[in-house]
């Protein structure tokens, strides 16, 4: 509950930035991690952690090698997740440099990308040069997952990001509807 109220916090500060008013639940958490073969996964960086409901699931998940980078844009929120999860190296940034980012933490390759970013109240340019970035920095062989709400299908921004997924990925699928999310969601899953 606290976190939640931090999340609200946050996004009364920035709301087009953090694009959400409480957090992911852990159903769809759940979706997002559960179809990655693990086994494969050497690095998974996820972008736009907020409060971290994302975060444990991952944790819970990845085999102890695998190297975990989160990249979060509020100075606020990123500085409380690091203190709540010390096993992960947090960044303080944006994904837009995200070559960047991996170039200075010696990343060559990613190798999962689970990603929490309030993908349809932005701009088709401002989604392509981010997806751009994130599939150049993708193993051949790598995950991208996503999520999107219901209701943000029918946004010009949530129909812009469907078509950008099915041009950027060969293979892209959805999870079921988590109904008991905050709005009711799915998780996008996508193979390069
Ligand atoms: C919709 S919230 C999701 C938070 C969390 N993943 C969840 O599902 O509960 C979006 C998060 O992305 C962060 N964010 C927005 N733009 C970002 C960017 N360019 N780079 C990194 N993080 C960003 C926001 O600050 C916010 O924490």
């Amino acid at each position: 509950m606290a976190q939640g109220f931090e999340f609200l916090k946050e996004f009364m500060r920035s709301p087009s930035r953090v694009g959400a008013v409480w957090p992911s639940s852990t159903g769809l958490a759940s979706r997002m991690v559960e179809w990655i073969d693990w086994s494969a996964v050497d690095t998974v960086v996820e972008y736009g952690p907020g409060t971290g409901a994302f975060t444990r699931a991952i944790l819970n998940t990845k085999p102890e090698r695998c190297r975990f980078l989160a990249i979060e844009f509020s100075p606020i929120l990123a500085a409380d997740l690091a203190a709540r999860y010390p096993q992960v190296q947090v960044v303080t940034g944006s994904v837009e440099d995200i070559v960047c980012i991996c170039d200075e933490h010696g990343i060559a390759r990613i190798d999962a990308v689970v990603c929490g970013l309030p993908w349809s109240i932005w701009t088709p340019s401002l989604q392509r040069s981010i997806m751009r970035a994130t599939r150049d920095m993708l193993s051949e062989r790598g995950y991208f997952t996503t999520f999107a709400y219901l209701q943000g299908l029918l946004l010009p921004g949530g129909r812009a990001f469907t078509r950008l997924l099915d041009e950027v990925f060969p293979t892209v699928q959805r999870s079921r509807v988590v109904w008991r999310n905050l709005p009711p969601a799915f998780a996008y899953r996508c193979r390069p």
